[in-house]
């Protein structure tokens, strides 16, 4: 095997102003407080207004994850960014890809970017491409960015999916290292099933968002479970050895889940989605951010991040804890 891989360099997050709350869902249809949180664990979530649309966030996010690897935005970063991938599933526009629009706001012009849609998986499938891509040698860095603005797709009267939803962006800077640096990506795995595409959709253009909760939730279980336990085998970690489970946040009782299928204990899932909700494509790297501005990882802990989304689309990275610092997007 060899000794180059892709190494978390830097972390950053980005959140619209517009804070939504449980309470003033329950003022405009028929849901509560209580319901939400002990459905979801959800207790609100940020929506964006017109001037905070997919690239806005996204590039926000990256400029932070930059920052936190020590590079400003200027003549350096245009030689500091092999790669940029935006995993969205709303991008600024049908065609073309957010990602080329992100990357001209942040002076990248002339590099690879493109965008890839998993829905929720897709800040994991989008840092296991980058890692592939920076461990064979093709690219040296990349810059991988989870950005959505679910909200502008939901039927704003259906409680299975306003209630549930937030838009936001994170990004994840990365360069090649060895597998022994903070930060390292050691271990991934993708996977897909398009005989479930109804579950998670918008059937087409200008209709809205559709979940069928319930079903999903157990795939989602299932799925993630199946995948963390894959990759602790590929880096030969025991459950008890996982320091931080950064699991897609959608819903309390998914993350508990999860952790107590895969032996993983329910106090190492990293809980984002009690302030800001399912952001989708967001919701990994946000949580990861959250988890550095609070304080409470080191450098080298063992972490597992693990996603399921639309697609449907599954799967999981095993790493390490990168030595940086972060910024608070809140
Ligand atoms: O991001 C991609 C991955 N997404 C997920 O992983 C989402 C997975 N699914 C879920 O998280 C849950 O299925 C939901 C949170 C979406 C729904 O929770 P649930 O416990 O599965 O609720 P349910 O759909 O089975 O509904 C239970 C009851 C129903 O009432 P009846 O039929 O029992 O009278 C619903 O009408 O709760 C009702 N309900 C609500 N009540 C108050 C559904 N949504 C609401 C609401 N407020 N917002």
């Amino acid at each position: 095997m060899s000794g180059r891989v892709a190494v978390v360099r830097g972390l950053g997050g980005a959140l619209p102003e517009k804070v939504v709350t449980n309470e003033y869902l329950s003022s405009i249809m028929d849901t509560s407080d209580e319901w939400i949180r002990r459905r979801t664990g959800i207790g609100e979530r940020r929506h964006s207004d017109d001037s905070e649309n997919t690239s806005v966030l996204a590039t926000t996010a990256a400029v932070r994850a930059l920052e936190s690897a020590g590079i400003e935005l200027g003549s350096a970063s245009s030689t500091a960014v092999g790669l940029l991938i935006v995993a969205t599933s709303t991008p600024d526009k049908v065609c073309p890809a957010t990602a080329p629009k992100v990357a001209a706001n942040l002076g990248l012009n002339g590099i690879a970017a493109f965008d890839v849609s998993a829905v929720c998986s897709g800040f994991v499938y989008a840092l296991a491409t980058a890692s592939w891509a920076i461990g064979s040698g093709a690219v040296d860095s990349a810059l991988v960015i989870g950005a959505d603005t679910f909200t502008r797709l939901l039927d704003p009267t259906d409680r299975s999916t306003a209630v549930i939803f937030g838009d936001g962006a994170g990004a994840a800077y990365l360069t090649a290292g060895t597998r022994d640096e903070p930060g390292a990506i050691l271990a991934s795995t993708l996977h897909s099933d398009g005989d479930g595409e109804a579950l998670i959709q918008v059937p087409h253009q200008g209709a809205f968002f559709e979940m069928q909760g319930k079903e999903v939730f157990t795939q989602a279980v299932s799925a993630m479970s199946d995948s963390v336990e894959t990759v602790l085998a590929n880096v030969g970690w025991a459950a008890s050895d996982v320091d931080s489970l950064v699991a897609h946040q959608a819903n309390l009782r998914i993350l508990n889940t999860v952790a107590s299928v895969t032996g993983i204990p329910e106090s190492k899932a990293e809980v984002h989605l009690d302030r800001v909700g399912n952001t989708s494509a967001a919701s990994i790297p946000l949580a990861m951010t959250d988890a550095g501005t609070k304080g409470h990882r080191s450098a080298g802990d063992k972490v597992i991040l693990t996603a399921f989304g639309g697609g449907t689309t599954w799967g999981a990275v095993a790493m390490t804890w990168p030595e940086i610092s972060v910024v608070d997007p809140h």
